[in-house]
């Protein structure tokens, strides 16, 4: 069997005894991607430690073996919290002035992928893939190409690759590119981040377009292709299907007794739209008086990267709001906003979505958004919710079928909120439909496969030695 080797920031590697890795979105995806190989799956340990090993360690799990290393404090601060987080983030989600750029932030991105590539370098055998994932990690074809490493290698983005004018507004943008033009298979979640960052390759580095998003950059040739992320449709339906039986959903649904049901699941990120969403509930309940009392918002928002100021700074801004709405509109039988910032398991979320008659993913800007897939494939024929959708979110493009809103305009989210309210069953059946057959059809193990079907046609390109 061949091996592929996946490199992420974040490895989740599973308790002792156990073979199979947890149910998060990247490890779901990594695990389907394993599915047809043998794999090794490096990246950061999760530990910040003074002095870390340049040597990972090695951890064995049934069919897939991990190796991970330690961050040091400097290197987390730096490379994680600091460029990743701070200016690749932010920039990344067309968010401009929150970006923070900062020389030594970039040396410890840098330092970090180096210091990666080196560690990976020696563990890399001649007829291994290779597939990186998540712009932590954008430099690293380069620097193993620098180690010698002329194995086929792969990146998969996650996130949104903004207007060529936008990345380029980061100080580092030109070198990015000139690295990332080392990857032979660029994966990007939607044609239109294909076409913003084949725009940035030829605009900045002179690219020669071949066609089918094949490039010559450098003598190099390069291709860059969409690959919509899915989901694991069957065991997350499955979850749906058995929830009933779950106490956080029996007692949720409890104290819900006739109240319909708003929910949105989100990281705590400023890229999601919290904040901007309760305003528009808010909107919803002033212009439908009649609705106070009978409807239930739930905002499950675990909190995310706390160490990143602009992180600290939302969570006190939606504590606020939430504060706000709920002293303005509550009463004492009845709380508008329900919000939590616990991460609750995939099976109790399931449920929830199940119960909820309507979901509302309205990001400012998302690479795709996987809970708005996951609330219809967690809805039911009988009676499926309403998803109301933002069109900057990457999902929207496999979901147009959902209402599609403008998550800047707190009236026309306020607008969808109520007509998802009202809605009759058979247009609720006539737009979940199709939208769930696309599910089952582009699903996780679709995008692996899809993905690793186009990496393996690099098995035979010739590579020259590196110069170095
Ligand atoms: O969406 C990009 C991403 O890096 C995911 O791959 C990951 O699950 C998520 O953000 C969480 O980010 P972090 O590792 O910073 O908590």
């Amino acid at each position: 069997m061949a091996r592929l080797i996946i490199v992420s920031n974040r490895v989740a590697v599973p308790a002792e005894g156990k073979d199979a890795v947890s149910a998060g979105g990247l490890a779901v995806a990594v695990k389907e991607a394993f599915s047809a190989y043998e794999g090794l799956w490096f990246g950061w340990s999760g530990n910040i430690r003074d002095n870390p090993s340049p040597e990972p360690e090695l951890i064995d799990r049934g069919p897939i073996q991990y190796a991970v290393l330690d961050l040091s404090p400097q290197d987390h601060r730096e490379y994680y919290a600091g460029f990743a987080n701070r200016a690749l983030w932010p920039i990344m989600h067309y968010r401009i002035g929150l970006g923070t750029f900062s020389r030594s932030d970039y040396a410890g991105y840098q330092r970090v992928n180096q210091t990666f590539a080196q560690a990976l370098a020696k563990l890399v055998e001649p007829d291994d893939l290779i597939w990186v994932h998540d712009y932590h990690l954008l430099p690293l074809a380069s620097e193993l190409r620098g180690q010698g490493i002329a194995n086929p290698i792969g990146y998969f983005h996650h996130i949104p690759w903004p207007a060529a004018d936008v990345f380029n507004t980061l100080p580092a943008s030109g070198e990015l590119l000139r690295a990332m033009a080392d990857y032979d298979l660029i994966g990007l979640q939607t044609d239109s981040d294909v076409q913003n960052l084949s725009r940035n390759f030829i605009d900045t580095m002179r690219a020669i377009p071949l066609g089918g998003g094949s490039m010559m950059v450098d003598g190099r040739r390069t291709r860059i292709r969409a690959f919509p992320i899915g989901i694991d449709v069957a065991s997350f339906k499955d979850a749906a299907d058995k929830a009933g039986s779950n106490k956080v959903v029996r007692e949720t649904m409890a104290g819900l007794r006739t109240r319909k049901l708003l929910i949105g699941v989100d990281r705590l990120d400023y890229s999601k739209g919290v904040p901007e969403r309760m305003e528009a509930v808010d909107r919803f309940f002033a212009s439908n008086p009649d609705q106070r009392g009978n409807v239930v918002y739930i905002q499950i928002t675990p909190k995310s990267r706390s160490e990143v100021p602009e992180y600290e700074q939302l969570s006190r801004e939606v504590n606020e709001k939430v504060g706000d709405i709920n002293g303005m509109l509550g009463e004492p039988a009845w709380t508008p906003i329900q919000y939590v910032t616990k991460a609750y398991p995939r099976p109790v979320l399931a449920g929830l979505y199940r119960a909820a008659r309507v979901g509302l993913v309205t990001p400012m800007r998302d690479g795709m958004n996987l809970v708005a897939k996951e609330y219809i494939v967690a809805q039911s024929e009988e009676d499926p919710g309403v998803l109301v959708l933002s069109k900057f979110a990457g999902a929207a493009r496999q979901l147009p079928e959902a209402l599609l809103v403008n998550p800047y305009d707190r009236f026309e989210v306020a607008e969808a909120i109520r007509q998802a309210l009202y809605m009759p069953r058979g247009e609720r059946l006539e737009r979940w439909k199709p939208m769930a057959e696309r599910m089952l059809r582009e699903d996780v193990d679709w995008w692996a496969r899809n993905f690793m079907a186009e990496l393996e046609t690099f098995r035979t390109v010739e590579r020259e030695p590196p110069t170095t």
